[in-house]
């Protein structure tokens, strides 16, 4: 990886855990249920969504300290659908983030409800919060709830699980992963434009950005799920298998996941063209996520 994408995320790690914590300290929270949020909170994830808003932001010139709030609330809702992705009823895994997963630390109750209360407040974050105006408030939180409801992340999770053991064609998987994944990733590059002002035009090719990253980052989720590094990752390896999982690996092999994953790093890269941001710091983040081992 960079050095300054290393670098860059350590450091981002750091204030978005530092954003939630100052949110979380002025609420009056039963003690073991902020235990179970913070637990998963501070678990160390990659940060790739803030990371990709401001990143998207600051490529169009726009002031990159903007994008907290609206990064943080889409943090908080991808944290809480990997607590519940991790429960019992859905992947059943046991370790998250290089620890043990919210329900096996505390207990189901606690992690479905660790869950409802960072998806809850995520919009609390975003409507509560002195520096957007009115419209800017309507408009984040109406995206967010798009993006991670009954026609975007919620939609894909529903459709991933329903598929299980069923043989689905490679453009119905395409399509639940676009949902279950895509729809956060695109979430934070079309904000990351909206807050530096860019056109409606520029964002509808920004959006399409982020679907192609969306893709991307789930092909090499699902390559990691058969060769990746457990100790790495913070996850098992394996888990996809056991759940007879439909992805791209099981769909087109491993050769064929790795194409199909070039093919849309080339397509991201076109965008960007497209939009002026070739060369720029969001094209090191596209061919890292592609390659990524964690
Ligand atoms: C994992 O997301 C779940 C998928 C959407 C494939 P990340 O790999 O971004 O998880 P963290 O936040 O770094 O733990
Ligand atoms: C999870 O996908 C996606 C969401 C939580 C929305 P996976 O089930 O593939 O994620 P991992 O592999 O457990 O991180
Ligand atoms: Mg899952
Ligand atoms: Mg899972
Ligand atoms: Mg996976």
């Amino acid at each position: 990886m960079n050095d300054w994408l290393k670098s860059y995320i350590k450091e981002e790690q750091t204030l978005v855990n530092d954003c939630i914590h100052s949110y979380l300290s002025d609420l009056h929270i039963p003690k073991r249920l902020k235990e179970s949020v913070l637990y998963s909170v501070d678990a160390g994830g990659k940060r790739l969504r803030p990371i990709l808003m401001k990143l998207t932001c600051e490529g169009f010139h726009g002031n990159a300290e903007k994008i907290y709030p609206a990064a943080i609330a889409l943090e908080m809702i991808h944290t809480y659908s990997l607590i519940h992705d991790d429960l019992p009823a859905m992947d059943d895994d046991d370790y998250r983030r290089g620890r043990l997963t919210n329900h096996k630390q505390f207990d189901e109750a606690t992690a479905i409800l660790a869950g409802d209360a960072l998806l809850t407040n995520s919009f609390h974050v975003i409507s509560s919060n002195p520096f957007y105006t009115a419209e800017e408030k309507v408009h984040l939180v109406q995206k967010l709830s798009k993006a991670s409801g009954m026609e975007g992340m919620v939609a894909g999770q529903f459709l991933d699980i329903e598929s299980e053991t069923k043989n689905i064609s490679i453009s119905e998987m395409e399509h639940i992963h676009h949902l279950k994944t895509g729809r956060l990733l695109s979430y934070a590059v079309e904000i990351g434009s909206y807050l530096a002002g860019e056109s409606e035009e520029v964002i509808e090719k920004i959006k399409e950005f982020g679907d192609c990253i969306g893709l991307i980052f789930q092909i090499q989720d699902d390559i990691l799920d058969v060769i990746g590094d457990e100790t790495i990752m913070g996850k098992p390896a394996g888990s996809d298998v056991t759940n007879d999982k439909n992805t791209y690996t099981s769909l087109l092999g491993l050769e064929g996941a790795i194409s199909r994953k070039n093919y849309y790093v080339q397509k991201a890269k076109q965008y960007l063209h497209e939009v002026g941001l070739i060369g720029s710091k969001l094209e090191c983040l596209t061919d890292y996520l592609s390659d990524r081992d964690l």
